[in-house]
């Protein structure tokens, strides 16, 4: 297949350089060609241009506290993140849109600055009334309905870090999370409509807390489904919570600017998931700047960020950012192609969405659903396209640039993490030219570099690792706290010697002459399924306590939509039906983890390709998934399990 046609994670790089029309640098809020030098000359005072865009309750004294870590970024400064998203806008504009709600089926709901304001104090004056104090972690479980991010606004407002669980996951994922947090309050729903089938939330959490050795001391309960849900003691409507606290007025509580404002939970090479813990002051700082430098957002803006509030992308991109910022951020519930596949433009013409920020593999299933849905709508009101989660390959980037962007719409592909909280790696829309394919260059004030084994630079076009050589207002606070490096170490270590502090990313990447990355692919034990993190580890300790698997391996493989999909290789024990097992496997990971996590292809193999001492050889397995060139395969000690591997695989693909 010709390199362009290739959807996926390995796109090819293009030599096409993209420039920002003129017209849109002249308003853009960064323009200053020079800022990526200025910042440098400045390191680390220059962030104080991200912690001006907020109000502190108490100036920080110094900008980055400590030498090495731990660091303190805005050491001595407090704030409160409602207060910064909310009250401090109302003077100007109370009665501006702060949050457009569109529902799964057709419904609508818009709050006003005013609004939000007012049911947010409502909310934490109940979560107060329930026992929360400060510092106590509330886990919030719900769809992307305006109760989201209403509580976790009340939370920031008492200093109660929020800890969001991903919708989609099951009781047992909610259970694993909760007791590793050991949050006591728990906020849910009773259910949810997902492709027209309701989903009970409700009685998922009620698994989970049966499953959990941590008492619950409240669950307040959202009713989305509009039934009688019965209550049980501890357990609270949503509703009636907030009518009984109608008109309260919550002060909001100071924060140290190191203080958590939340917490939330990501996949990386171990078997259990990693909490990573973002603070109140330089997270939120990392968060204004660049909604406001990146995604050039202003309090008139509308902006769409369409990932689920359940992952980072939406923490930091539908609420807090654009809430810091002023702006109007828009939620969607539903999925892109229910009722038609036009939802996504239809939307974005009705509400005069200015900002759009989605994945590439939305933008890929788009692009297969053709361009007659995006002609059929005035996409008129955009400004500006941006992407995140997983490499965009250049045909599917001038698409989106032509035919979302006619052309006009700078597109800007964001490269960052949960672990950095905010994007690290992107053009500057008012600055940089574009090249499709390629994130472009490390964010003013970032220190990335793309390193070999030995954490030397590798030569341009060359590929090796990408680290983040300095810290960032956004970095978790584990990060900060920690001496040195960070993380969950996959198979990969590059030297890191050289560097006073650097975070390895677990990126694969290519650097050009000019600086601009190209991201190739984690190098860790992590499969990036349509931008949503999985630990391979994760799953397979999964599979392997499935009756009738004796043994499973799980790597990432090619898929043409989602630029990556879950293969389990599986062998069954003597007599066991692969029909039966395959739908056994699918239940295990749906039980365990969430639909999301199923594996898209189960391959039955009479045994696992192993080395002489035993071991699983996974990059073998990765080859012939991928179809590539298998290597070296003279330490194997099974070799005739090569064959039929890949004949199992031709006979599904
Ligand atoms: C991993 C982080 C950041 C929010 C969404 C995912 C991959 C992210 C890009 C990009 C290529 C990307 C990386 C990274 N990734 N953005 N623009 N180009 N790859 O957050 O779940 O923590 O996943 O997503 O592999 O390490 P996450």
């Amino acid at each position: 297949m010709p390199d362009d046609e290739r959807d996926g994670a390995r796109g090819a790089l293009s030599d096409e350089r993209v420039s920002p029309p003129a017209s849109f640098v002249e308003q853009a809020n960064v323009a200053e060609p020079d800022v990526r030098e200025a910042f440098d000359a400045d390191w680390p005072e220059c962030w104080a241009r991200a912690a001006d865009l907020l109000d502190w309750d108490s100036d920080y004294d110094r900008v980055l506290g400590g030498g090495g870590p731990p660091f303190r970024w805005f050491e001595g400064g407090s704030l409160n993140a409602s207060a910064n998203c909310l009250d401090r806008h109302l003077d100007e504009r109370k009665n501006q849109v702060a949050l457009q709600w569109e529902g799964r089926l057709g419904e609508s709901r818009t709050y006003s600055y005013l609004d939000l304001h007012r049911e947010v104090n409502e909310f934490a004056a109940a979560l107060r009334d329930l026992g929360v104090e400060e510092d106590d972690v509330v886990t919030l479980y719900l769809p992307v309905v305006p109760e989201l991010p209403i509580a976790m606004l009340a939370c920031a407002r008492i200093g109660a870090p929020h800890s969001v669980v991903f919708a989609g996951f099951s009781a047992d994922a909610l259970a694993t999370r909760m007791d590793a947090a050991d949050s006591e309050y728990l906020v849910t729903c009773d259910g949810y409509y997902r492709r027209g089938a309701p989903i009970h939330q409700k009685n998922k959490a009620d698994n989970a807390a049966i499953e959990r050795d941590g008492d619950v001391e409240a669950t307040v309960v959202v009713d989305r489904l509009g039934g009688e849900t019965p209550l049980g003691e501890g357990e609270h409507d949503y509703d009636d919570l907030v009518t009984e606290h109608r008109g309260a007025d919550v002060e909001p509580v100071p924060r140290a600017a190191s203080d958590q404002l939340f917490l939330i939970y990501t996949s990386g090479t171990t078997g259990e998931p990693t909490g990573v813990r973002h603070t109140t002051g330089g997270y939120l700082a990392h968060a204004a700047w660049t909604s406001h430098a990146v995604l050039d957002l202003r309090p008139e803006d509308t902006h769409w960020c369409s990932a689920d509030i359940g992952w980072i992308t939406g923490h930091t991109y539908t609420v807090y950012g654009p809430l810091a910022l002023g702006a109007t951020t828009m939620l969607y519930e539903g999925t892109p192609d229910h009722p038609e596949k036009d939802r996504v433009w239809d939307l974005i013409e009705r509400n005069a969405v200015d900002v759009f920020y989605t994945a590439p593999t939305a933008v890929r299933a788009f692009m297969k659903w053709g361009e007659e849905h995006p002609e059929a709508h005035d996409l008129s009101s955009l400004r500006l396209l941006g992407t995140v989660g997983e490499p965009i390959n250049p045909r599917a980037w001038k698409w989106y640039h032509d035919h979302i962007g006619d052309g006009e719409c700078p597109v800007v592909d964001t490269w960052w993490q949960t672990e950095t909280g905010g994007m690290m790696v992107s053009t500057l829309p008012g600055v940089d030219d574009m090249k499709p394919g390629s994130a472009g260059r490390r964010l003013p004030g970032v220190g990335a570099e793309v390193v070999d084994a030995d954490g030397e630079p590798v030569e341009p076009g060359e590929s090796g690792y990408l680290v983040l050589t300095r810290p960032w207002p956004g970095m978790p606070l584990s990060m900060a706290e920690n001496e040195g490096w960070f993380a969950d170490h996959g198979p990969v270590r590059p030297s890191l010697e050289r560097f006073d502090w650097a975070y390895f990313t677990e990126d694969g990447a290519t650097v050009d002459e000019d600086g601009y990355v190209t991201l190739l692919g984690r190098v860790d034990d992590v499969v990036n399924v349509a931008g949503h993190r999985f630990g391979t580890m994760e799953i397979e300790s999964v599979l392997a306590d499935v009756e009738g698997v004796a043994e499973a391996a799980v790597v990432s493989g090619p898929d043409d939509t989602k630029g990556e999909a879950v293969y389990a290789y599986v062998s069954a024990a003597g007599g066991v039906d692969e029909e039966r097992l395959r739908a056994a496997v699918n239940d295990a990971v749906e039980d365990a983890i969430g639909g999301i996590a199923a594996p898209d292809v189960v391959v039955f193999t009479p045994d696992l390709p192993k080395t002489r001492s035993g071991k699983v050889m996974r990059r073998l397995l990765e080859a012939v998934t991928h179809d590539d060139d298998l290597g070296d395969t003279s330490a194997l000690r099974n070799p005739e399990v090569v064959g039929e591997l890949e004949s199992a695989l031709d006979g599904l693909r």
